[in-house]
């Protein structure tokens, strides 16, 4: 059951698809307290109290004991200390004394303090007084989550080539570096679907442009590579460079797509190009104006897209960076002591992203003006939706791969997310892993993060765990920031053994897009902590480190260095699966129990659940050449498998009329 209830009047941010009557009722579990200065939904947890949710956050599958903050943040340092990433993702379900799933729709700023001030106290505080608040109840975790995903609507689905391997890096600078990508993976006959074009691609920054020079013919080179069975997916960014003469920066200003000042004009920022204006993606008319853009990359040839700063990213305001340039030069002058330098340094390290600019520029909703900081997290939901809605028009049929850096829930219906500027650090793999289910329960089921890490150098044997674990992820793509080690597979000395897991996963495709689609298309999620399947074992209510997948599938990567094995939890019997290779494994049946289960670097160590298979066929270099015809059953003797299947490429999609069984 779903009670909405409502405090004040909220903005709506579109993040449910159903009208719900607001219930008079007093809101259950939560008390509301008003004796600090902030008015505050107050929890008080059990000891065995687990706390599921908030979407895309650092740390573990229980969040338990630790503050977050709902504020859409561009920070590539994803610490245990980090209090908010890029998306505001309201939801949580607790589990333990009382069972209910609680989403507060609310487009500012919330804090959760998650027992951190309090063990037992759950202390959750939005900005200001207005909001929806929904309260779900049900029989157990998974339907808490379905009846919410049917009251935030079908996630997005993205076409089958996205199962494929991408591979991308911020620093290819022309068609001539791309092409060697190409060349350097089919040589070597390893699986690759897509190669991603960073903002090198564009003209000097400037969304929907072209690099002439760097890119000539860029609808040939597009062909070119579609011939090799490769989709290229360019980058698109929040903010239009301030540029007389482009026209998209004169479109912009034409019509007022732009969001404004206090004085009511353009407001005006900086990121990648230098100075400027953020399409004020909560009106409809710049949505669609902005959305119809894409056309100019669709046309030559392009069939996906992630869009990225769009928390939105700032640099820096003019004002801002005019006052600390001023500031700065008066310190110049001075000894620099401990108050002043450390003064100087916080200057300078709050010039970017400062929360203080969202009260410096205006939205039109409605036809009123609305603080960004009223509704700073649903910006780049805004921009995902202006794709989605053009997508529609501009391809009905086809799919077209879109995911997006900034969300809020609602942007699941129009693309995927990806996890950010991660790092390469053990400790960003297993939170790779500790994201999945949080995300799925938000709508986010087309994800997965940087493989190998995106900020500081990779090694060798954290790309390899690291694809042990995207084997299994609908996003499967390698990126890089620039400055950092090249990572592109054949750059290892250990490259044959990574193809041997890019081609494990290809023979997994089937499996794995079959399970997605039935988590889409049932509203189910596709990665769950044991304890959504196995409620009463509290051994597995306290499992931090697996996941099931699907619901034949338990995963258990290795996350630290030098590790040759570790210790897995089964709450029921399970067959182990080793993989060497597709033709080089060995499967064992474990009892439940605790178990330390080898696998070395070079095995890919899975569970296939009880009575349970899976389909997996050959391998292929590209989706489009996988063969139906090569699956078989891999799994328990005796157990059959629902394949869902459609052509992956199209909008035909049915969970009916497109379950085949396979014995
Ligand atoms: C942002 C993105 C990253 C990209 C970089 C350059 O940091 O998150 O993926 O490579 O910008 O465009």
């Amino acid at each position: 059951m779903i009670q909405k209830y409502r405090f004040g009047t909220p903005i709506e941010t579109c993040a449910v698809i159903k009208e719900l009557p607001v219930t008079e009722e007093k809101l259950p579990f939560f008390e509301i307290s008003s004796k600090k200065e902030n008015t505050e939904f107050v929890y008080k947890m059990a000891d065995k109290d687990i706390v599921y949710g908030l979407g895309e956050q650092v740390r573990g599958i229980n969040k338990r004991g630790w503050i977050y903050k709902s504020c859409n943040a561009d920070d590539p340092h994803h610490q245990e200390d980090t209090k908010s990433l890029y998306g505001s993702h309201n939801f949580l379900l607790l589990s333990g004394e009382e069972l209910f799933g609680v989403f507060f729709d609310y487009a500012g700023t919330v804090t959760y303090d998650v027992g951190y001030t309090h063990r037992d106290t759950l202390r959750i505080t939005p900005e200001d007084w207005n909001l929806d608040v929904y309260v779900i109840t049900g029989e157990c975790e998974k339907d808490i989550v379905k009846q919410f995903r049917k009251l935030i609507g079908r996630s997005y689905i993205a076409p089958m080539w996205a199962f494929g391997y991408g591979q991308s890096r911020w620093g290819y600078k022309d068609a001539k570096d791309i092409r060697k990508v190409a060349a350097e993976y089919r040589k070597r006959n390893i699986p690759l679907d897509s190669i991603y074009m960073d903002i090198d691609y564009m003209e000097r920054y400037k969304d929907f442009t072209i690099d002439e020079d760097a890119f000539p013919e860029f609808e040939t080179f597009c062909a070119e590579m579609k011939e090799q069975g490769i989709h290229l997916v360019p980058i698109i960014d929040a903010g239009v460079k301030i540029e007389e003469g482009y026209d998209v920066y004169e479109e912009g200003v034409k019509n007022d797509y732009f969001c404004k000042d206090a004085k009511g004009k353009d407001f005006v920022g900086a990121v990648w190009p230098g100075r400027v204006y953020f399409p004020d993606f909560l009106k409809p008319e710049t949505r669609t104006w902005f959305g119809e853009k894409y056309a100019f990359l669709l046309e030559k040839g392009v069939d996906g897209f992630w869009n990225d700063m769009n928390e939105p990213a700032i640099f820096y305001t003019e004002e801002r960076l005019a006052s600390v340039m001023e500031r700065i030069s008066e310190l110049s002058k001075e000894n620099l002591d401990v108050d002043s330098y450390f003064e100087f340094t916080g200057l300078v390290a709050g010039i970017g992203n400062n929360v203080g600019d969202y009260d410096t520029f205006f939205h039109e909703i409605d036809g009123k003006k609305v603080s960004h900081s009223k509704v700073h997290n649903l910006y780049g939901y805004n921009m995902t939706k202006a794709a989605g809605e053009a997508f529609e028009k501009l391809s009905p049929e086809k799919r077209i791969l879109m995911f997006s850096r900034s969300s809020y829930i609602g942007a699941h219906r129009y693309g995927g997310i990806w996890q950010g500027d991660n790092k390469s650090w053990w400790s960003h793999l297993l939170m790779n892993l500790q994201m999945m289910p949080s995300l799925n329960m938000a709508g986010f089921l087309y994800t997965g993060a940087d493989v190998g890490g995106f900020g500081s150098d990779t090694m060798e044997d954290l790309m390899l765990r690291w694809l042990q674990l995207a084997v299994f992820t609908p996003l499967m793509r390698n990126h890089s920031s620039r400055g950092t080690r090249e990572q592109e597979l054949y750059r290892f000395d250990n490259c044959d053994t990574c193809k041997k897991m890019i081609e494990i996963r290809y023979g997994l495709i089937p499996y794995l897009y079959s399970e997605y689609m039935k988590a889409v298309l049932s509203d189910e999620m596709m990665f769950r902590p044991l304890a959504f399947d196995f409620p009463k074992d509290a051994a597995a209510r306290g499992v931090e480190d697996q996941l099931l997948l699907g619901n034949e599938l338990m995963i258990a990567p290795v996350y630290t260095q030098n590790s040759t094995g570790r210790y897995v939890y089964l709450p029921e019997e399970m067959m182990l699966v080793r993989m060497r290779s597709l033709s080089d494994y060995e499967t064992q049946v474990l009892v439940a129990g605790h178990h330390y289960v080898k696998a070395e670097l070079d095995e890919l160590v899975f569970f296939i659940r009880k009575d349970k298979a899976i389909p997996i066929g050959a391998t292929a270099i590209n989706t489009e050449r996988l063969d139906a015809g090569t699956l078989k059953l891999f799994g328990y003797a005796g157990a059959t498998y629902d394949l869902y299947e459609d052509d992956g490429y199209t909008k035909a999609y049915d969970l009916d009329s497109c379950i085949r069984e396979i014995v």
